[in-house]
């Protein structure tokens, strides 16, 4: 089956961010699903739908992504507030209580969307609770394909500033995962930049943002002199099937679409 995944809309209803403009960055991607492809059967997007929490936001967003031709699977990350989005969005039954955490069952396996969020907080967490359901999850799954999403990664990638807001209890999460074969890929967001790898024999994959991206670490940086880079948006076409998973990253847009000119090189 096909799928979509998009990731940190950091939308808002007017106004830009950081030289960047989110509603035509998200018109951007929707007008390119829906003319190449309409025939995927979700568009996951993994946290940061809302750059701040409010209702006003998550209606604009909600009313924008009504236009996308296949079902949108939300996601929280740490701009987003669970009962705000929740208001605005429908998710699966399979969602838990007091967390925007559920499994989509389709042909190919299980997609399995998590809830990272710690109100308040930029690095995330995964609580008891949540890892109880996923295990819990994993187990009844037994030898079905399992994709899944979270947006906060619970290893370091390589990325100094955004390691160090990355997901609390990440080794609880691993252990969770570690050994099962059939959980075939973690998709992650947050960090804003392309990394692919293993953690303990599991592949993953991080985004881009359909609105801005982290530059490389080199050149060192810092949140005080932050400047997103001048690298164009990207979404990923997602392949999952019972015995792969193939992820292409691609440019929806070019750079200049909703951008100021504000950014680094
Ligand atoms: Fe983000």
């Amino acid at each position: 089956m096909k799928l979509i995944w998009m990731s940190d809309l950091h939308f808002q209803h007017s106004g830009e961010i950081l030289g960047h403009d989110p509603q035509l960055r998200l018109d951007a991607a929707i007008a390119y699903i829906n003319q190449h492809h309409s025939d995927a059967s979700y568009c996951v997007i993994s946290g940061d739908m809302a750059e701040t929490a409010t209702a006003r936001n998550y209606a604009d967003l909600a009313d924008r992504l009504d236009q996308l031709a296949i079902p949108c699977l939300p996601m929280v990350g740490n701009h987003d507030d669970r009962d705000l989005l929740r208001a605005q969005f429908q998710v699966p039954d399979s969602c838990m209580d007091g967390f925007l955490q559920y499994s989509v069952d389709t042909p190919a396996g299980l997609i399995l969307c998590l809830d990272t969020l710690k109100p308040g907080a930029s690095e995330g967490e995964f609580c008891a609770e949540r890892a109880r359901w996923l295990t819990n999850t994993l187990d009844a799954a037994q030898d079905r394909a399992v994709l899944l999403f979270l947006h906060h990664s619970p290893m370091p990638l390589g990325l100094p500033m955004q390691d160090s807001a990355r997901l609390e209890h990440g080794a609880r999460f691993l252990e969770i995962i570690e050994g099962r074969a059939n959980v075939r890929h973690l998709c992650v967001g947050h960090v804003h930049r392309s990394v692919t790898g293993t953690i303990r024999g599991v592949p993953f994959t991080a985004l881009r943002s359909v609105l801005y991206q982290a530059p490389p670490p080199q050149p060192e940086w810092d949140w005080n002199s932050f400047t997103p880079s001048v690298e164009a948006p990207e979404l990923a076409v997602v392949s999952f099937e019972q015995d792969s998973v193939t992820i292409q990253p691609l440019q929806f847009c070019p750079y200049d679409v909703g951008t100021s000119g504000r950014g680094q090189s």
